[in-house]
């Protein structure tokens, strides 16, 4: 095993509007981000995890996600910070130098699967030139460049794909990107676009849109919906 798994789990879930935190609520029996934690714990390639949160919620966190998953790998937590960015850096400082790649995930993104981080890990392993590679579904929807409410453009589809997590990079490659970033204040929406800036190469490995981040409050009963799918 050569990957430090990082998921974050720091945010304060705005959007969602729940008072307890989205990676908190209750999915098929457990708290949200129980799944995102135990996915990558089980993963053959991760070797341990760090997981980054919010400081007052740490106890929550050994209590309620970590004691109860009786996980296989050792795990950290790490302090979040204000962004996602911020508590992305904060999980990459503990990652340990001798593991040669990091897969940053989300904690509200649960229903990722064993066989698709383990895809993601390998598309880097297997090529000494790329810094990372992303899970991405390809769009659906036909996409419009917009100015105000005006179309401005109608882009060819096939070549725009949605970014998920995990997004897995070589160690250093993300640690250099994200101090870059700090450096310069450039604040990113994904860890794969620090990455893209410095001049790193960048895959994608094509996923499936189950892999949904729970996000607003109706994403929570599509999530539940396709685990009770998958027990079928
Ligand atoms: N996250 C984090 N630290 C932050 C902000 C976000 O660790 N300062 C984490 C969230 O906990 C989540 C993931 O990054 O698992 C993706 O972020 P998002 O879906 O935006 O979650 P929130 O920021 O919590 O939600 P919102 O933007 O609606 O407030
Ligand atoms: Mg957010």
């Amino acid at each position: 095993a050569d990957t430090c798994a990082i998921v974050v789990a720091g945010g304060s879930g705005e959007r969602f509007g729940d008072p307890r935190g989205k990676q908190f609520v209750d999915l098929a029996g457990m708290p949200l981000m129980c799944w995102s934690v135990a996915a990558l714990d089980r993963c053959p390639s991760v070797a341990r995890l760090v997981v980054v949160c919010a400081p007052d919620r740490a106890r929550q966190v050994e209590e309620d996600v970590l004691s109860r998953l009786s996980l296989a790998k050792p795990v950290v937590l790490a302090p979040s910070g204000e962004t996602r960015q911020g508590s992305v850096l904060s999980g990459l400082s503990v990652a340990p130098r001798d593991l040669e790649f990091v897969a940053v995930h989300d904690a509200a993104r649960p229903l990722v699967e064993v066989e698709q981080v383990e895809a993601c890990i390998a598309a880097v392993r297997a090529d000494e030139a790329l810094a990372g590679a992303i899970l991405a579904s390809r769009c659906t929807d036909t996409l419009k460049l917009v100015e105000g409410e005006k179309i401005v453009a109608t882009p060819d589809r096939s070549f725009y794909w949605a970014a998920q997590t995990p997004q897995v990079f070589r160690r250093r490659a993300l640690l250099a990107a994200h101090k870059a970033a700090a450096r310069d204040e450039y604040l990113g929406t994904d860890d794969a676009s620090l990455v893209e800036r410095m001049g790193g190469r960048v895959r994608v490995v094509e996923s499936t849109r189950d892999n949904i981040k729970v996000t607003l409050p109706e994403d929570l009963a599509l999530a539940e919906a396709t685990l009770e799918r998958r027990l079928l």
